[in-house]
């Protein structure tokens, strides 16, 4: 059978290549779709939706920004065909997060529909993502267990930041190509089952998280999925040449204009979708007021996005 991802199978490769090639340069406009009603996509939408991720992998939502409810964003999804949400520490029941900065002040405590602000001792404020602070280039959920990976994920903006909050990009598949092109050997070296491991999650002696061992690329029913993190603390990469000269390479590609990142300040009502494609986001700042605050709603899955 074919499998481009296969690394003795040059024509699968070579052909799957190609066809990957064929849709760049591209721009943010060509990954956007307006849809009229969030909780309900027409079968148009659908099929716009269907076209921007099996070319991209993602795609920029357009909606009434007072359509965005959390009811709404799960019907949504689910008509994207994720089902399994992956309930990460901070999520709310329906495992919608809510992405906002917290104050450090306790006099500035947030609503108190907020979701649970702590865990086992961590808060929020613990997390970069509840921060105003840069986030490095990451796939979501690379310190799940191997069989707890993510396939997929939305953010929505109800509230964009005062200054900045920008995201960056990466088809994933586009990492995969360049690196394959520049040496098979970078695919092998991240292809192994200890490429990466992220070290157990402790606090006050108590296990949050455990320790997740796996590899960057692996191929899941056919589709190529990425774990990766690109922090200098707690990760832990295999310690051979090869996977040093691959990680070299993969922090290269993020200044190579020929990976092509797609860069976005998401406005109130737009969101994007995505097979948990390679992200990062600069530094923002808020408005005083927390009422008018930076807030994006998060859902990741275990599943990919189905539009068949
Ligand atoms: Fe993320």
């Amino acid at each position: 059978m074919d499998d481009p991802f296969a690394l003795s199978q040059i024509s699968a490769y070579s052909d799957w290549r190609a066809r990957k090639l064929r849709a760049y340069p591209a721009d943010i406009a060509d990954l956007r779709v307006p849809v009229g009603r969030l909780d309900q996509p027409t079968e148009a939408e659908r099929a716009a939706l269907k076209e921007r991720i099996d070319t991209f992998n993602m795609a920029l939502v357009e909606v009434d920004p007072g359509g965005i409810r959390t009811d709404a964003l799960l019907s949504f999804t689910r008509a994207l065909g994720l089902q399994r949400t992956d309930a990460n520490l901070f999520a709310d029941a329906s495992a919608v997060s809510r992405i906002t900065a917290t104050r450090r002040d306790p006099g500035e405590e947030r609503r108190a529909d907020a979701g649970p602000r702590t865990h086992g001792g961590a808060t929020l404020g613990d997390f970069a993502p509840y921060t105003d602070k840069p986030l490095s280039w990451h796939t979501d959920g690379y310190y799940n267990a191997p069989d707890g990976q993510v396939g997929a994920w939305c953010l929505f903006c109800v509230r964009a930041a005062r200054d900045g909050g920008e995201n960056s990009l990466i088809d994933h598949e586009m990492a995969y190509l360049r690196l394959r092109d520049e040496s098979p050997r970078h695919i092998e070296a991240l292809s192994h089952p200890q490429a990466l491991s992220i070290p157990a999650h402790i606090q006050a002696g108590r296990t949050l998280r455990a320790q997740s061992v796996g590899p960057v690329f692996s191929v899941r029913k056919g589709h190529l999925h990425m774990r990766y993190s690109a922090r200098a603390r707690h990760v832990l990469w295999r310690d051979t040449p090869d996977t040093r000269a691959a990680r070299d390479a993969l922090d290269r590609l993020f200044s190579r204009p020929d990976v092509f990142t797609f860069r976005y300040r998401l406005r109130p009502g737009e969101g994007l979708v995505s097979n948990n494609v390679l992200h990062c986001r600069s530094g923002f700042s808020d408005d005083e007021d927390p009422a008018k605050a930076r807030l994006l709603y998060r859902i990741r899955f275990l599943d990919r996005i189905g539009l068949d």
